[in-house]
């Protein structure tokens, strides 16, 4: 049961994020409820606001507006936070907002400026390392130098799965901000980041006032036998296993007559563009 003076917090964005912020809100803390929900794809909105019992609102801008929305989280794509962001801040509604904070560091930058220009620090951002506690406990031995000056910090961070289309600039701004934090966070002072990305393969090397930080994110699982290197072996096999037994046809008449065995040139054309997609590991820039 939710108290009386709990806190109204709207949510934007009620995917897989969404729906996890809103179940710990409604199961865990008593202290607020969720009182409406945004999602572009309504149904999803009803989801989130059938369980909780939150009215669903078909514009986010309204919602954030709302005086009976008292704060705001926000769990849409990454390249929404910064536009949602700076309207809560425009409202004066404290907001936890899921990394990236922006896109980009221009917004970022816009976006503290604009939090720094009120006076009140009202933006978290979902960098959740900072409190679980096996990080913490990382932290603050770091922290305490009782073991020493830390001298490396080493991330690594990999994505079993990523869609298709995900470019490897993503993976720095979506992924590899995880560890940038925690590089700055672990060794308690800031100090200049490196990045380095490329396509579905993005690092970033940094120097901080202490130590050297080494942070790499992938797309891909390390090297071994996954799924995908099995179905690529497995269609070698068949690949080769088909040029062979097809191999008199193939120099004794589909190359003397092209225009005979046009079809069949045609399967063996599309049967390698097959594997060659397959095989593709990023889409061209
Ligand atoms: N902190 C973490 O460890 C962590 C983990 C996963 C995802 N995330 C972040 O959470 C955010 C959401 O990720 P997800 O995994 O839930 O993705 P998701 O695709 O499951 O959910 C995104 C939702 O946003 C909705 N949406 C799309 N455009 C929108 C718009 N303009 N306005 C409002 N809603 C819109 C989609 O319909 C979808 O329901 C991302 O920014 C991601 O980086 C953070």
């Amino acid at each position: 049961m939710h108290s009386a003076r709990s806190l109204s917090v709207g949510l934007i964005g009620a995917g897989g994020m969404g729906m996890r912020h809103a179940e710990n809100l409604h199961r865990h803390v008593g202290a607020a409820r969720l009182a409406a929900a945004y999602d572009l794809d309504r149904g999803r909105a009803e989801q989130v606001a059938a369980l909780c019992g939150a009215a669903v609102y078909d514009d986010p801008l309204r919602l954030i507006q709302d005086d009976r929305i008292e704060a705001v989280i926000i769990a849409s794509p990454d390249a929404t936070h910064a536009g949602f962001v700076q309207e809560c801040l425009r409202w004066g509604k404290p907001v936890l907002c899921e990394k990236p904070l922006a896109t980009s560091a221009a917004d970022a930058a816009r976006v503290i400026a604009a939090e720094s220009a009120l006076g009140s620090r009202l933006v978290s951002v979902g960098l959740m390392r900072r409190f679980d506690p096996y990080h913490v406990a990382v932290q603050q031995v770091a922290a305490s130098r009782r073991l020493g000056r830390p001298i490396l910090y080493k991330g690594v961070h990999r994505n079993a799965a990523i869609p298709y289309d995900v470019r490897g600039e993503v993976i720095v701004t979506n992924s590899a901000g995880h560890d940038i934090d925690a590089v700055r966070w672990l060794q308690a002072k800031g100090g200049s980041l490196r990045e380095r990305a490329h396509e579905w393969r993005a690092k970033a090397i940094g120097f901080t006032h202490y130590a050297k930080a080494r942070v790499e994110s992938d797309s891909r699982l390390p090297k071994g036998l996954d799924e995908r290197t099995v179905i690529n072996f497995l269609n070698d096999i068949a690949a080769l296993y088909l040029v062979k037994i097809h191999w008199d046809l193939i120099t004794k008449r589909w190359t003397q007559a092209p225009f005979t065995y046009r079809y069949e040139w045609l399967t063996v054309f599309y049967l390698v563009f097959l594997l060659v997609r397959s095989r593709k590991q990023a889409p061209k820039k």
